[in-house]
């Protein structure tokens, strides 16, 4: 039987040698494939018996292994080498600049919404993506809101020239997964929202809203409190108490406004609840059957709660962000400091 180290030496010669891929894959081949020296060895084993069978087959296995660690090293190695050589040469790279150009941060908004997902999802909801822009009767029929209808007015809208609109809010997506999903419908959708606002420390003409649906048959204002009470309480990390003070929006009858007790100073009056003890945060209520019926379900035998979460303004409210302006400003030295630990 051919001697292992010498085999080994020559293989490391060749390896040395081969300065191209294919050169690599000759080597590869001539060790470890069909006819290879390594694939003759295992073939030879069959002529001896017992202990010398077992202690051969030890030896050319571990040689296999060497030879297969090494042609893969060398194979990166020639593939790194491929790769400097080709960025050297492209004028569209300088391969001299620092690399190192630290490590980014996730937006605020980012943070907040991803707790959020996980907190819905941890209570069997869905979370869907949707379009920004959208079709008048998506953002306003299909939710109850009829052409001259002075709900309208409340919301500045941007028209495109194609007759669609940019959304103005998350409820835009309702029709549409109230049609997936059907009376099991239980999802999220978290969105980019566009209103023609004039800008100051609180008015953006891009917010995020994080809209909420649940339906089924028996859902009612308990289930909506529960689901507004649990979410808050995981948000701000204690528990939350949460009052409904009724609001009027054409999508939800009864509709409500959902406010919590000031998590600054507890509900005794403080500057940031103005005094009051309340905040006003998410409005919400129950889908109005006009809403169902648009979407195909059945008023009569089902129905579902609805909320409409002012997403940036929570963002703004758990980090204590005085200025809206800052959350689309990309200045980094405001936006770094939201480091995922
Ligand atoms: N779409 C409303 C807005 O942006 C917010 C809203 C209110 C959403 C009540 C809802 C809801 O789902 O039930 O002004």
């Amino acid at each position: 039987m051919l001697n292992i180290e010498e085999l080994s030496r020559r293989f490391r010669e060749e390896l040395a040698a081969a300065q191209e891929t294919e050169e690599l894959e000759k080597v590869r081949i001539a060790y470890l494939g069909k006819k290879g020296s390594v694939t003759e060895l295992l073939k030879g084993l069959k002529n001896l018996n017992g202990d010398e069978k077992r202690e051969a087959g030890q030896r050319i296995n571990t040689f296999k292994q060497e030879v297969q660690a090494f042609i893969q090293k060398r194979s990166a190695e020639l593939e790194a080498a491929r790769q400097e050589a080709r960025l050297k040469n492209d004028p569209r790279y300088d391969i001299s600049m620092p690399v190192d150009l630290g490590q980014g941060t996730l937006h605020p908004i980012t943070l907040v919404q991803r707790e959020l997902e996980e907190i819905f999802k941890s209570m069997g909801f869905t979370i869907e993506d949707y379009k920004e822009i959208v079709t008048e009767y998506e953002c306003f029929e299909a939710v109850n809101i009829p052409k001259y209808h002075p709900a309208r007015d409340m919301q500045d809208t941007y028209y495109l020239e194609n007759g669609q609109v940019l959304k103005t809010h998350t409820s835009a997506a309702q029709n549409a997964i109230l049609r997936k999903y059907g009376a099991n419908t239980r999802a999220i959708f978290p969105g980019r929202c566009f209103r023609n606002e004039a800008l100051d420390a609180s008015h953006e003409n891009t917010f995020f809203q994080m809209e909420g649906i649940m339906v089924g048959e028996d859902i009612s204002i308990s289930n909506l409190i529960y689901f507004m009470k649990t979410m808050l309480s995981e948000v701000f990390g204690k528990p939350i108490t949460v009052r409904l003070r009724p609001g009027f929006f054409p999508f939800v009858e009864p509709g409500f406004e959902l406010d919590i007790q000031c998590h600054v100073c507890g509900g005794t009056g403080c500057p940031t609840c103005k005094q009051s003890g309340w905040i006003e945060l998410c409005p919400c209520g129950m889908i109005h059957p006009n809403v169902l019926e648009m979407a195909g379900i059945d008023s009569e035998k089902y129905s579902g709660f609805a909320f409409g979460l002012g997403l940036t303004r929570l963002a703004m409210m758990k980090y204590g962000i005085k200025d809206i302006r800052m959350l689309n400003s990309g200045s980094l030295k405001a936006l770094e400091q939201f480091k995922v630990r």
